[in-house]
């Protein structure tokens, strides 16, 4: 093993923060304890709180290799560990037409045939002929990594239990050529949008973190790391705004890059004044969905803090289609009772 990557929490801490990510003492302990104690990490949390990102930062600020793995549904665990790789070893044994030939010529029968090139089999399950997928490659690689395991709720269940014996010894066994045991422990972080519950066998190998949004002083100096160059006064007001939009319980809550986003899309417009109509023009760039975007367009005056006055828009009757005219103040739209 080689030196630690960090000594101390503080240095785990700004470590991230010179490669653009910022964190709570929280985070940058469970950092500091992932590459100490060289346990996996599951992060769990809304969509956009920087998760992967974490993973990335990581083997960013440590030189080390990202290996990711995107889980997904129906995902089988070829794609996460190894495959046998197909076209090479026909490519071989096409290539190898005229020795095989030899091999098999004077072979009395068929049975005899097949035992002879039975013989030969381990020839084609070798490692030469092996495609490492992600856990197998963190496993086998002469540098030490970081193993990202991306959005494991997405997956089958059964895809996690083929996790177990790689989180718990760092192992792996290929049937045919035996167990391969990492030799530099990577450095693993698990992430879940909490879309279901993960096996507690999983959950007991990990390290354990909710990653929430981030307080609005935190979120406020994410914003200003990125130089959106939207002034600051505005990014703090901005900032409240999202934060207000959260608690609306939208289908989906902004998340940190779209407040970014945001920032950027202001000052793009060259903003200089947070009103009403102008986030409404604009609120699309971190709300997506229909609903969540009525939802939002109703709040903005409120989450502003402004005193607007109630435009005049005529009741229409339960018109849903209201960011079909965003461009208006029709964000004011009087609630229907
Ligand atoms: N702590 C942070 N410091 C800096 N940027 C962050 C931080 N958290 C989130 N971000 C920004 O938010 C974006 C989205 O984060 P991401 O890791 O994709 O979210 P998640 O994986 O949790 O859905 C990142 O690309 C990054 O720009
Ligand atoms: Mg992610």
């Amino acid at each position: 093993m080689g030196a630690p990557a960090f000594d101390s929490v503080d240095e785990a801490a700004k470590a991230l923060a010179a490669q653009g990510y910022l964190t709570d003492r929280r985070l940058a302990t469970m950092v500091f304890l992932l590459t100490r104690l060289e346990r996996p990490v599951l992060l769990e949390g809304p969509a956009g709180v920087g998760k992967t990102e974490l993973a990335k930062t990581l083997a960013a600020a440590t030189g080390r290799r990202l290996l990711r793995l995107q889980c997904y549904e129906g995902q089988d665990e070829a794609s996460a560990l190894y495959e046998w790789d197909y076209g090479k070893q026909l490519l071989y044994t096409q290539l190898l037409r005229e020795k095989i030939g030899q091999l098999v010529a004077d072979a009395p029968d068929l049975h005899e045939a097949v035992d002879r090139i039975g013989a030969q089999e381990s020839v084609f399950f070798s490692e030469r002929f092996l495609a490492a997928r992600p856990l197998l490659e963190a496993v086998r690689s002469e540098e030490p990594v970081v193993l990202l395991i991306d959005e494991i709720d997405r997956a089958d269940e059964a895809l996690e239990a083929v996790l177990l014996e790689m989180l718990g010894e760092y192992q792996i066994s290929v049937p045919e050529l035996g167990t391969f045991t990492a030799r530099n422990r990577p450095y693993v972080i698990l992430t879940s949008n909490n879309t279901r519950d993960l096996a507690a066998a999983l959950k007991r190998r990990c390290l354990h973190l909710f990653l929430d949004y981030p307080s609005a002083e935190r979120e406020l100096e994410i914003v200003r790391s990125k130089d959106t160059g939207l002034p600051d006064a505005l990014a703090r007001e901005l900032v409240a705004v999202v934060r207000g939009l959260r608690e609306l319980e939208l289908r989906k809550s902004p998340s940190i890059s779209e407040t970014i986003d945001w920032a950027r899309t202001l000052a793009v417009l060259g903003v200089g004044e947070l009103t009403a109509p102008v986030l409404a023009d604009t609120v699309s760039v971190v709300v997506k969905y229909d609903k969540d975007l009525r939802k939002a367009l109703e709040a903005l005056p409120r989450l502003l803090g402004a005193e607007l006055e109630t435009p005049d828009v005529p009741t229409e009757p339960a018109s849903p289609k209201v960011s079909a005219d965003r461009g208006s103040r029709s964000f004011a739209r009087p609630k229907s009772r």
